[in-house]
């Protein structure tokens, strides 16, 4: 026998219930993002490796640890895409959309790739929607991010969602903050991994999950913040009071990606032990590490699909498809080809009907319709299909009428408006 496969670890089929579930999401994210004015691109998986060590950062863990990289037999350095934000900066610079009018704001929905030890709401691919705003920032559209994506978690029924946020601050009080870290950190108790992040980038030690006793007397970057960095997050948080989004201020929150700065901010749902839903924030020196223009102001937020599917489900929603009111059944060749036809009409008249055109038995076609408790079923016979004419049958009640077929569509739209 020839060997089975299985999906590559931390990989996985999408069906079943999940697909359901990733369908309302997808649905209800096209929604909101057009609603608050963004509209879609989709970058290729693949991309010029260098957008992600320049963009993302050398000494982040994504780059240095999760990257799947490829060469590809023409000799270039690719990367499947650990992240979007990095590739829509590539596309704006690419695309000279610096000469729309501004910003240009841009959603997408997609699959990503890292090389993370497999665990519950952590994979290797995983699927992310962002939204990104480029050429403008500042507090209201940082919060305005962050209302869409409350938006959407509150239309999937995610409840008590708590934004936790920071100010990185720009290149000035952070590099004053950064002198003051490291300073601490030399006398700190590291793990082998911060030690060196200490030397070569020491925000990232905040971000470490062992070293977490470091963290109570570690000088924090709020005190550091210039006049204006201060400014935009106080400005920031009076914006999401107006709106009544809740948050939590976290000094220690410097997001995993180097191309931060100023307001940062993450989604978790309240009270559980839980990984982020998603996060964002400024990322005005992007455009310069990738070939573009100085400070070009630009700010955004992405969040993990599978994370929401979990939030959904913990939260106890429930997502159905919509039932089929109406079943068609056929007996015989001729009658097969009436019920084709007959299903376009319902698809085109909007109605949403099953069928069971690849089985013949009659009795399992009738099975089926009782499995799927449809309200009516309509049989086609050998009699009726060359009359050119069905039976309605009423499932509850199991009266039958006799109906010609160029009248199908109406009296079961008829019966529908009736049985409202
Ligand atoms: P990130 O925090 O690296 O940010 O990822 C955003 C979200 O993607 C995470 O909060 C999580 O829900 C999901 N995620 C990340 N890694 C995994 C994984 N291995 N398995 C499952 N879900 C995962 C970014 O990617 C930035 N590009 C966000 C952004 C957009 N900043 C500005 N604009």
């Amino acid at each position: 026998m020839p060997q089975k496969f299985q999906t590559p670890s931390g990989m996985h089929d999408l069906l079943g219930t999940r697909a359901i579930y990733f369908e309302k999401i997808y649905d209800t994210v096209v929604k909101i993002a057009r609603f608050y004015g963004f509209d879609r691109i989709e970058t290729p998986l693949l991309e010029d490796t260098r957008v992600f060590t320049r963009g993302v950062g050398l000494s982040t863990d994504i780059v240095e640890k999760e990257m799947y990289n490829l060469k590809t037999k023409g000799g270039d350095n690719l990367s499947l895409r650990p992240e979007g934000t990095a590739s829509v900066m590539r596309s704006y610079l690419e695309h000279d959309m610096y000469t729309k009018s501004q910003p240009v704001k841009l959603f997408y929905f997609g699959p990503f790739f890292r090389y993370e030890r497999p665990q519950a709401g952590r994979y290797r691919q995983f699927w992310q929607f962002g939204l990104e705003t480029i050429g403008k920032s500042g507090p209201g559209l940082d919060a305005q991010t962050i209302c869409a994506v409350y938006a959407i978690l509150s239309d999937l029924g995610v409840k008590d969602v708590v934004v936790e946020i920071n100010n990185m601050g720009d290149a000035k009080c952070r590099g004053i903050f950064k002198g003051a870290l490291k300073k601490y950190l030399k006398k700190a108790n590291l793990c082998s991994d911060c030690k060196k992040r200490s030397v070569k980038n020491p925000l990232r030690v905040l971000d470490c999950k062992q070293c977490v006793e470091m963290k109570r007397n570690a000088p924090q970057i709020i005190d550091y913040l210039c006049k204006d960095c201060r400014e935009d997050l106080k400005k920031t948080l009076e914006l999401l009071e107006e709106v009544g989004i809740p948050y939590d201020l976290n000094p220690f929150l410097v997001r995993g990606l180097d191309y931060y700065t100023g307001n940062v901010y993450e989604f978790f749902t309240k009270g559980k032990e839980s990984l982020a839903l998603g996060g964002g924030g400024r990322y005005d020196g992007l455009s310069e590490l990738l070939g573009g223009g100085e400070d070009l102001p630009a700010t955004g937020a992405a969040i993990g699909v599978e994370r929401v599917m979990l939030a959904m489900k913990s939260a106890g929603v429930e997502v159905k498809r919509e039932k089929p009111q109406i079943f068609i059944a056929h007996l015989g060749d001729l009658a097969k080809k009436k019920c084709l036809k007959i299903f376009e009409d319902f698809r085109k008249a909007g109605i949403l009907a099953h069928e069971s055109i690849g089985r013949d038995s009659l009795k399992s076609q009738l099975n089926q319709a009782n499995k799927l408790s449809v309200k009516w079923t309509i049989i086609i016979g050998r009699e009726e299909a060359i009359e050119n004419s069905v039976v309605i049958r009423d499932m509850n009640t199991g009266s039958q009428d006799k109906v010609e077929i160029k009248d199908l569509v109406k009296e079961v739209k008829q019966r529908l408006k009736n049985a409202k």
